[in-house]
């Protein structure tokens, strides 16, 4: 039976009926809020590349917190701008129990004790060769650098981390990590897993926040070659296998089809990650009148979901629940 007995127009007639048949939700609990903590004291710095986002020293990032977790956002996502000085080519700083990341980490869940606190575990911010790993030669080594990832872990569980992400991209990772932390008795730490992580170039206004660009050569070694679906499966199935409890997908928006495979294939949480670079593409076309910002977020946070994420970590997170609070 077709036309006019069907007609698709009837269920658009109105916004309540618009509403009613409404398929995909956006809440604030779907944010994971990325944020930036810095050295130093009353410090609020505005990231190149990613207008209306910033670097906060600890103090001022602690009335941050409060606010999304006011907002309803559940989560925040932690990354730590070491200083010059602290890096080199072992990771050293990346586990030091009085580390940035780990005094930052205290600091939030004695503040705010009731968001789910999620810690960047990767080396580049720490590395000398802004790299992920440890570097031997021209080759980023894997398994030194797993050894490493997992006292990082460790070392974010006892400053407090409700979940570890690691977004490095190094084989056998997630397995080494859940060992370490099962072992040092932290059972309930979950692992958010960047398991299909692709080598893109949407991370360039972050690694602007970070200054943790890769000093030599690029990512190809060990992020994925955006050609491939298949090879994104078969990561994210690892990871489950592994031990984590959440995987992830990276970027968002160019990997849509990413996103619903993932969803078709396992049964544990997805989350995505609308990254630094598809922000800045809104932020600059918005900049310019081509785009209206508020719209363009939306539609592309919903676009997210109906491909299938549980989660989206964005820099929108706050903008959006302010928004869907509004509502
Ligand atoms: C590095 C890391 C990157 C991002 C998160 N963790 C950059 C990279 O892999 O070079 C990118 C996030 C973004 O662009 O928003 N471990």
């Amino acid at each position: 039976m077709s036309f006019p007995f069907v007609r698709g127009r009837r269920l658009r007639t109105s916004a309540a009926v618009r509403a009613m048949v409404t398929e995909t939700h956006l809440s604030p609990s779907d944010f994971i809020a990325p944020l930036f903590v810095m050295e130093g004291e009353g410090i609020k710095e505005e990231i190149k590349g990613m207008p209306g986002y910033y670097r906060y020293s600890i103090d001022l990032l602690l009335e941050e917190v409060k606010e999304i977790y006011a907002l309803g956002i559940s989560s925040a996502l932690l990354f730590a701008k070491a200083a010059d000085d602290k890096k080199d080519n072992a990771g050293t700083e990346a586990f030091n129990p009085d580390g940035l990341m780990q005094r930052t980490a205290r600091a939030i869940k004695s503040s705010t004790p009731e968001i789910c606190l999620m810690t960047d575990v990767a080396l580049d911010p720490y590395s000398s060769y802004g790299h992920d790993g440890i570097v031997k030669g021209e080759e980023i080594d894997n398994d030194s650098t797993n050894e490493v990832l997992a006292k990082m872990s460790v070392s974010h569980a006892q400053a407090g981390a409700d979940f570890v992400a690691p977004s490095d991209m190094m084989d056998g990772r997630i397995g080494k990590i859940r060992e370490a932390l099962e072992k040092e008795g932290y059972v309930n730490t979950g692992i958010m897993a960047y398991s299909a992580k692709y080598a893109s170039c949407f991370y360039g206004p972050f690694r602007n926040a970070l200054d943790s660009a890769p000093g030599f050569g690029d990512k190809k070694t060990y992020q994925m070659n955006p050609t491939n679906s298949r090879e994104a499966i078969h990561e994210i199935l690892l990871d489950v296998e592994e031990g984590a409890d959440i995987v992830m997908v990276k970027p968002a928006v160019a990997y849509l089809d990413i996103i619903k495979l993932a969803q078709q294939n396992v049964n544990v949480p997805i989350s995505a990650y609308h990254v630094s670079g598809e922000y800045a593409m809104i932020k600059a076309a918005a900049e310019k009148g081509w785009v209206n910002e508020e719209e363009a977020m939306l539609e592309t946070l919903i676009g997210i979901k109906r491909a299938g994420a549980d989660l989206i970590a964005t820099y929108y997170a706050k903008t959006a629940a302010e928004y869907l609070r509004g509502k």
